[in-house]
């Protein structure tokens, strides 16, 4: 299993965002067939028509990874530029070198050993600062990410699930954390609470007599050998008056509402009682004086007026 591990080809998917850029990938070496410390070998070579590209490249294994960088260059064709590497953006020491114009292009190579989350990234090789190619180098992804919190009641079990793509590799196995305000600690599922069911590309966290201190971050993690990308499911427990909060709060609303609309309906009445004992006499002699048309015009004056 261990042997197979380290010599199984490596998996690669390869992700072109240009068409203006011919890619052409060479196989892993074989195998060495003594020494096991050493990497496997890839070669990734890219040729640049335009001013920038970026690869991603998916990586399963560690790897002693080479990136070829081939640029035709701008219309000066200076015969020596300068060349250089980024990792992350910042410039990786002592990669500067002069790069010079053969048959019509420049060559830039990066030997890289990714083995881990802190050489996974992003590489740039970089041409005189006008010319760029980026290697997104990453494990596979989960990319079922669950955006509203599971809720279940106290006592109750739960099960939280994540799924790898059916497109992406399956890992190796799976491993559940749960964030424990400082960092994430793994849960290990034997004797406990906690259950755990993996299931190729999908697993299961099950959680059982629930307390409302299992409220909180659950990460699901799927190992590679390379690294263990994770995604997050969040927990709420609750109790079972809980739900009942958004009715009593709607219960509350409708009470009030009707007390102010039967305090208005009060006021108006009282209102319109005054209104109606306003003298008729006044009323006819400002109709008279304002507009001699006659009794339409009389409702808007005793608005005003009132
Ligand atoms: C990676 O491969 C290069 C040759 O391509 C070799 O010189 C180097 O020692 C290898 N590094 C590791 C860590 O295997
Ligand atoms: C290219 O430039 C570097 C320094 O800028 C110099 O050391 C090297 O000799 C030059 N090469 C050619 C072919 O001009
Ligand atoms: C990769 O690095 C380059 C150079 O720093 C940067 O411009 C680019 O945005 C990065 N790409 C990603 C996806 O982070
Ligand atoms: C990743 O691997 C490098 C050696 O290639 C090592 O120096 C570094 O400590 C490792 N980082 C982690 C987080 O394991
Ligand atoms: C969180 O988990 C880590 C690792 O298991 C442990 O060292 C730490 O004490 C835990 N913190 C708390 C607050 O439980």
């Amino acid at each position: 299993m261990a042997l197979s591990m380290i010599y199984s080809p490596l998996l690669l998917l390869l992700v072109s965002c240009s068409r203006r850029v011919v890619s052409k990938t060479t196989g892993p070496t074989p195998a060495p067939l003594v020494p096991t410390s050493t990497l496997p070998t890839y070669v990734k070579s890219v040729v640049l028509k335009g001013e920038s590209h970026t690869e991603r490249l998916e990586l399963l294994n560690p790897v002693n990874l080479t990136l070829e960088c081939t640029w035709a260059g701008n219309q000066n064709k200076e015969p020596n530029i300068t060349g250089w590497w980024l990792k992350d953006g910042n410039d990786v020491p002592n990669s500067r070198v002069p790069v010079e114009l053969q048959n019509e292009q420049y060559n830039l190579r990066g030997v890289f050993s990714v083995n881990n989350d802190t050489t996974l990234g992003n590489y740039s090789c970089v041409f005189a600062n006008e010319a760029r190619i980026d290697f997104l180098l990453e494990a596979p992804q989960i990319g079922d990410v669950r955006e509203k919190p599971i809720v279940s009641y106290i006592g109750d079990s739960t099960v939280i699930t994540c799924k790898m793509d059916d497109t992406k590799p399956m890992p190796i196995t799976w491993n559940w954390f749960r964030d424990n305000g400082t960092e994430k600690e793994q849960i290990i599922a034997e004797s406990s609470r906690f259950e755990i069911k993996n299931d190729e590309r999908k697993t299961r966290l099950v959680v059982h007599d629930l307390t409302e201190e299992d409220s909180g971050l659950y990460y699901c993690g799927a190992v590679f050998a390379i690294s263990t990308p994770m995604s997050h499911v969040k927990l709420k427990v609750i109790t079972i008056m809980e739900p009942l909060k958004p009715f009593l709060a709607i219960l509350v609303e409708v009470v009030v509402l009707v007390a102010a609309i039967l305090l208005y309906e009060k006021t108006q009445s009282k209102k319109k009682a005054t209104a109606e004992n306003v003298p008729s006499a006044d009323q006819n002699n400002t109709v008279t004086q304002e507009e001699p048309n006659g009794p339409e015009g009389s409702p808007s004056t005793r608005q005003r007026k009132v």
